[in-house]
C-alpha cells in the first residue's frame, strides 16, 4: 500500500520548526496521518473524532481494529469533555502527572467514534508532555488519536528513523524531533471501580501508590483472548513490541552458558545485557544495571540488535520488582515468540 512518498523533516535541520509544525497540523485536519515525538515513543497521530481519518491508522499499523487507541490532548479540561465519568482518583493522578507517560481510561462520550475504541465504552486519554507532540496537538486543535508509530506487534520507534523504516511509502509526514527515550506511558483503567494497571510504564506501580494510597490492581497478563471480543488491552497481548530476530531472554548466568554453546555451535548471537564486556562485542549492547537506564534504552537497543541480522537475542533477565515492571513486561513479550530451532 505504498501511496504517499513520505517526508521526513528534522526540526530546525531541514526544516523550520514552526513551518513544519504547521504542515503537519494541516495535515491532521485534513484526515492524514503524521507522526511525531512523544517523551515516550513517536506516535502516529490522526483527527481522532474523524472515523475515516483514525481508519487510516489501523490501515498503515497493519492494527487490528479491535484494539483500542490512545486519545491525547493538551490539558486536563479537553480530556474531561471527553468523558461521561471523572472519579477522584482521575483527579488526583491527573494533577501528579499530567502532562507525562500516563493514560488513563475512562468512560467515552459518544463524541469519541467507535473505531477509536475498538467498540469498547471507554476511551484511554493522555497529555503529553513532549514540546513537538504538545505544538502539534495545539495548532491541530482536535484530540489526537495516536498509537505508537510501529507495524503493529513489531518493536516501537525511539527515533524517526525506525518510523520511516517500518512506514514508508503509508504515510505523508514523519517530524523528526530527535531521539525520545521511554517505554509507552503506563496506561490505568478508571472505568470500573478500583483503579486496574493495564500496562505498566514509565510511572511505577509504587509511584502510583504515593497518590491512590493503595497500589492499583493488576490486569490478567496473556489471558487468551477469542477472536471477535473486543481486548481489555492489547499491550496485553502476549507477543508484542517483538524484534523479528528470535529472541530468548534467561538469568544473567544461564544467558552466558546458551550464548557459550550457541556460539560453539556456529549461530550468530547477540546480547542484551548489564554485564560489561571487555573487548565489547560488535554483537553485544551492553547498558548499565540500573532499571532507568533499560527502560529509556530498550527500544534503541532492540532495534540496533535486530538490524544485526543475527540468529537470536539472548537478553538478561531483569529483576522483578516494582521499578523494572515495564522493561521486564516488554522483554516478557518481546520474547515470547521463542526460538524456532
Ligand atoms: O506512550 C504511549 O502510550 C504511546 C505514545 C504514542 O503516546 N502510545 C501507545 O499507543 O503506546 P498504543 O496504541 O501502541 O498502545 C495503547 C495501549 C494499548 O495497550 C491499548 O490496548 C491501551 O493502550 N488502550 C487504549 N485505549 C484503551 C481502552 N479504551 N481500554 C483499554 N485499553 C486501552
Ligand atoms: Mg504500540
Amino acid at each position: 500500500m505504498d501511496a504517499f512518498i513520505t517526508k521526513m523533516c528534522t526540526l530546525n535541520r531541514d526544516c523550520d520548526e514552526s513551518a513544519i509544525i504547521r504542515e503537519a497540523a494541516d495535515l491532521l485536519r485534513a484526515g492524514e496521518l503524521v507522526a511525531f515525538p512523544t517523551e515516550t515513543v513517536y506516535g502516529l497521530g490522526a483527527n481522532a473524532l474523524q472515523p475515516s481519518a483514525v481508519a487510516k491508522i489501523f490501515a498503515a499499523k497493519g492494527r487490528p481494529s479491535r484494539n483500542p487507541l490512545i486519545v491525547h490532548v493538551l490539558t486536563t479540561s479537553l480530556a474531561r469533555d471527553l468523558v461521561t465519568a471523572w472519579p477522584d482518583t482521575a483527579a488526583r493522578l491527573a494533577e501528579a502527572f499530567w502532562p507525562g507517560p500516563l493514560t488513563l481510561v475512562l468512560p467515552r462520550t459518544r463524541a469519541i467514534p467507535d473505531i477509536v475504541t475498538g467498540g469498547s465504552n471507554t476511551v484511554g486519554l493522555r497529555v503529553p508532555a513532549h514540546p513537538v507532540a504538545r505544538k502539534i496537538i495545539a495548532l491541530a486543535d482536535l484530540p489526537i488519536a495516536a498509537p505508537s508509530a510501529n507495524r503493529s506487534n513489531a518493536i516501537s520507534p525511539t527515533r524517526a528513523e525506525h518510523v520511516l523504516a517500518d512506514l514508508k511509502g503509508r504515510i505523508p509526514l514523519i517530524v523528526d524531533g530527535g531521539p525520545t527515550n521511554n517505554v509507552e506511558s503506563t496506561v490505568i483503567d478508571l472505568s470500573a471501580g478500583l483503579p486496574r494497571l493495564l500496562r505498566p510504564g514509565p510511572i511505577s506501580t509504587d509511584v502510583l501508590k504515593e497518590v491512590l494510597g493503595a497500589e492499583p490492581t493488576m490486569a490478567e497478563g496473556s489471558v487468551p483472548i477469542p477472536e471477535d471480543a473486543p481486548l481489555p488491552s492489547p499491550g496485553q497481548l502476549r507477543v508484542h513490541y517483538a524484534p523479528s530476530t528470535p529472541s530468548v531472554m534467561l538469568p544473567a548466568d544461564e544467558a552466558d552458558a546458551l550464548v557459550a554453546k550457541l556460539s560453539a555451535s556456529g549461530k550468530v548471537v547477540a546480547r542484551l545485557t548489564s554485564r560489561s564486556t571487555e573487548p565489547c562485542s560488535p554483537m553485544t549492547v551492553a547498558l548499565l544495571p540500573h532499571w532507568q537506564d533499560w527502560q529509556e534504552r530498550l527500544y534503541d537497543a532492540l532495534h540496533m540488535l535486530d538490524e544485526l541480522g543475527a540468529d537470536i537475542i539472548v537478553v538478561d533477565e531483569p529483576p522483578r520488582n516494582p521499578q523494572w515492571a515495564a522493561v521486564y513486561d516488554r522483554l516478557k513479550r518481546a520474547c515470547a515468540r521463542g526460538v524456532p530451532w
